[in-house]
């Protein structure tokens, strides 16, 4: 199993940056737990982190014929990016939302996403622990699925026999 993490604006600067709102964990030291956990899992990952929209786009787009599944923070990006968005919805892959701190305790523009409404499911709040649940989580969804994208880009309905969840 393959999976995309992509890390969007400003996480290069996670450890430094706000470190009340996003703890004191750099993204080296993130990725290198999320590499342990997805060796365990036996899944190959590939993370990317970019400032640049296009580029984020470019990536999801390549994930195509790549991956089975997508972990992304699109960060900033979240609340503004159609582009994002669209690229997520176009490839179709089982697409997980993660952010650091809890959006919704914090100012009103960062309420709304853009991307929640192509992904399967979102994780908010929870640190960086966040990731690491996003990939537990959607290494269950690949597994029920098959290993392969569904029709409707891996939108479970909770509650299905095969509704992407153990238990
Ligand atoms: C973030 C939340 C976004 O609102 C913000 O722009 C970020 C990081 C998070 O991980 O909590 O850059 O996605």
């Amino acid at each position: 199993m393959r999976i995309l993490v992509i890390h969007g604006p400003n996480l290069n600067l996670l450890g430094r940056r706000e470190p009340e709102v996003y703890g004191s964990q750099t993204l080296d030291e993130i990725n290198e737990k999320l590499r342990r956990r997805a060796e365990e899992l036996g899944v190959e990952l590939r993370i990317i982190q970019s400032n640049y929209e296009g580029e984020i786009v470019t990536a999801i787009g390549g994930a195509m014929d790549w991956a089975d599944g997508i972990i992304i923070n699109p960060a900033a990006y979240t609340h503004t990016s159609v582009a994002i968005r669209d690229a997520i919805a176009a490839v179709g892959l089982p697409t997980i939302e993660v952010h650091i701190s809890n959006v919704f305790k914090r100012e009103p523009f960062r309420h709304h996403s853009y991307i929640s409404p192509v992904a399967v499911g979102v994780i908010s709040g929870l640190g960086p622990y966040g990731y690491l649940l996003a990939l537990e989580a959607l290494t269950n969804i690949v597994d029920r699925n098959g290993g392969r994208r569904t029709a409707d880009g891996g939108h479970f309905q909770p509650g299905g026999e095969s509704d992407g969840y153990d238990g």
